[in-house]
């Protein structure tokens, strides 16, 4: 083998996927996700079982990657985890395990911020955006607007004061009685719906924060109230109701993600993390990106919610810096990064 080749084993588990991928140089080899079906009955992630999962899980995950890529143990140079955010229980499985492989396998272990990989995602496939590079950030556990000048070099613009945009999709569905994880449930419904036929409130919030726990509390009020006039409420207009909830989340986000872009007068735009998946929103930041003149970025649908290659990544940029972890790290389940 070249002996300049990088191979790096990055390994995911800050919530319910266990995720293990193999990155050679910069380019995925495999990205494996085991989603943890345990959570499903209780309508939303269990951090006990989480972390139970991901300990059956992780070894066989491994495996798996490795024989994708076609690597041996031994050709592995580096070993990325995620540190922060996320579940610490979740968090400490892959922890333990990556510095573990690491110890044996006597090569350098790279810490990563789940969040700073969700932007990392963007270069993982071409084309690959140019910096300076906006890309707004959203997530079952945040939502920011993130100034990317290189790519480790970054800074959050701003955030959602409480909710994530995920969350409020995911407390929506759950209003709705969809079944768990709510927010690709309301994207399938929405895509039948008339996004007019309901309106709630758009929250706009100083500068570049967020807040969504308006609309979370503005469907509350309005189902309540609905539902004493008619019973059947919900069923006979679920897809309007998608469809009128989902439009008003991505005009909150696409209000913001357009006066970041303009102030800063930045043409190279993208949305990452799990809600990048959401059809609607990607289909706004098209749009937006053609009425503005912009360059717009979105990952491939597997490098959206979480997965280890966005991580690999992001451990690759490092390794080439040398930004290597001390064998004594820790996780934390909260941790800024810019
Ligand atoms: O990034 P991610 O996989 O995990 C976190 O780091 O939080 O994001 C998960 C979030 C969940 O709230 C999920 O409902 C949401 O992303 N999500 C979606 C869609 N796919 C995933 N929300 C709306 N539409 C989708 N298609
Ligand atoms: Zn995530």
């Amino acid at each position: 083998m070249d002996t300049k080749t990088v191979n790096i084993l990055a390994i995911e588990s800050s919530c319910d996927e266990t995720s293990a991928a193999v990155i050679r140089d910069g380019k995925v080899l495999s990205n494996l996700i085991a989603t943890q079906k345990v959570h499903e009955k209780y309508g939303g992630v269990v951090p006990e079982l989480a972390s139970r999962a991901h300990m059956q899980n992780i070894i066989p995950v491994v495996d798996v990657a490795l024989k994708e890529a076609g690597v041996e143990k031994h050709d592995i140079q580096a070993v990325a985890f995620t540190q922060a955010p996320g579940l610490i229980g979740s968090l400490l499985v892959g922890a333990c395990f990556a510095k573990a492989y690491a110890q044996a396998l006597n090569v350098p272990l790279i810490a990563v911020h789940h969040m700073q990989a969700h932007v990392l995602a963007h270069f993982i496939d071409d084309p690959k955006p140019e910096f300076p590079f906006l890309c707004l950030t959203v997530s079952g556990g945040h939502t920011q607007v993130v100034l990317c000048r290189s790519h480790l070099d970054m800074e959050v613009l701003g955030e959602t004061v409480d909710d994530a945009a995920g969350e409020a999709f995911d407390k929506v569905a759950k209003m709705l009685e969809l079944p768990y994880p709510g927010g690709p449930m309301v994207d399938k419904n929405a895509q039948q719906g008339d996004p007019m036929k309901f309106k709630f409130p758009v929250t706009d919030m100083e500068g570049y924060d967020f807040s969504f726990s308006g609309i979370k509390t503005a469907v509350l009020y309005f189902l309540q109230a609905e539902k004493k006039k008619d019973p059947e409420f919900v069923q006979k207009n679920m897809n309007d109701i998608c469809a009128s909830v989902q439009y008003t989340i991505i005009k909150m986000l696409m209000n913001k993600l357009r006066r970041a872009a303009k102030e800063l007068n930045i043409k190279h735009i993208g949305i990452a993390g799990g809600v990048s998946a959401n059809s609607g929103l990607r289909k706004a930041l098209q749009e937006e990106g053609e009425k503005n003149g912009w360059q717009v970025y979105i990952p491939a649908f597997q490098y959206c919610t979480d997965n280890a290659a966005m991580i690999g990544i992001t451990g690759y940029y490092k390794y080439l810096k040398g930004e290597f972890a001390d064998r004594s790290v820790s996780p934390t389940a909260r941790a800024s990064w810019t």
